[in-house]
């Protein structure tokens, strides 16, 4: 990436994040979901975001599918595009933070440095990533969008997990075990995390 023009100076908001986070009534965070296409990322953000809703928490889900199709759509899936895919998507991510909003984040993101990136663009306990852990086989047999069977048939070139590499999380915040348990199990989970870090109470 080149680096920021010497003549850009940052400009001050008048109103900070923490009078965003009165104004609101609870803080902000950025919950990084990471795992293998299938594994539930998707669905367990949006079902996390739809519980935080009815705690009456500022929520937004930034989604791969639906960010590839404007923000991303010239990226495709070498390393490289998804290296600057999910560097945009934290950026993005950093000013959702600042703007007081509970950002959801639901990107394979497979590469450990990227993902370390992400996290040091933040304070600490602004970052939460939360590896959905299920196996490859358990999403290939899922297939909901047919994609494995694509990728197998080579049809689809670079596919996480079949010809591109997925690197599991050393240390994440939260393993949630979206292969195993049910989808309120995890959502539950996940909520009892943020009650821990003090972002819901
Ligand atoms: S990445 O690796 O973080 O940049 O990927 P992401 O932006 O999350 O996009 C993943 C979704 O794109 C679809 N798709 C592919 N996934 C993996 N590999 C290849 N080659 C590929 N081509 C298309 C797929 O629907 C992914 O969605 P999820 O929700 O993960 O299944």
């Amino acid at each position: 990436m080149e680096s920021v023009d010497k003549h850009v100076v940052w400009h001050h908001a008048r109103i900070n994040r923490a009078q965003r986070a009165a104004l609101n009534g609870h803080r902000s965070a950025i919950l990084w979901f990471t795992g293998l296409s299938g594994a539930g990322k998707s669905t367990l953000a949006h079902a996390v975001e739809e519980r935080l809703h009815e705690l009456g928490c500022r929520t937004f889900v930034l989604d791969g599918d639906n960010v590839r199709q404007g923000l991303c759509a010239d990226l495709g899936f070498s390393d490289q595009d998804r290296r600057e895919n999910i560097r945009r998507i934290a950026e993005v991510a950093k000013l959702m933070l600042e703007a007081g909003i509970i950002t959801l984040t639901a990107f394979i993101s497979p590469f450990q440095v990227e993902r370390l990136q992400a996290r040091q663009l933040v304070a600490a306990n602004d970052f939460i990533e939360i590896y959905c852990s299920c196996d490859l086989a358990v999403c290939e047999q899922r297939d909901t969008k047919g994609l494995y069977q694509k990728a197998r048939q080579g049809e689809i070139k670079w596919f996480t997990g079949i010809s591109s590499p997925y690197e599991v999380p050393l240390h994440p915040d939260l393993i949630v075990e979206t292969g195993r348990d049910s989808l309120d199990d995890c959502v539950d989970r996940v909520m009892e995390f943020l009650a821990v870090r003090g972002v819901i109470e």
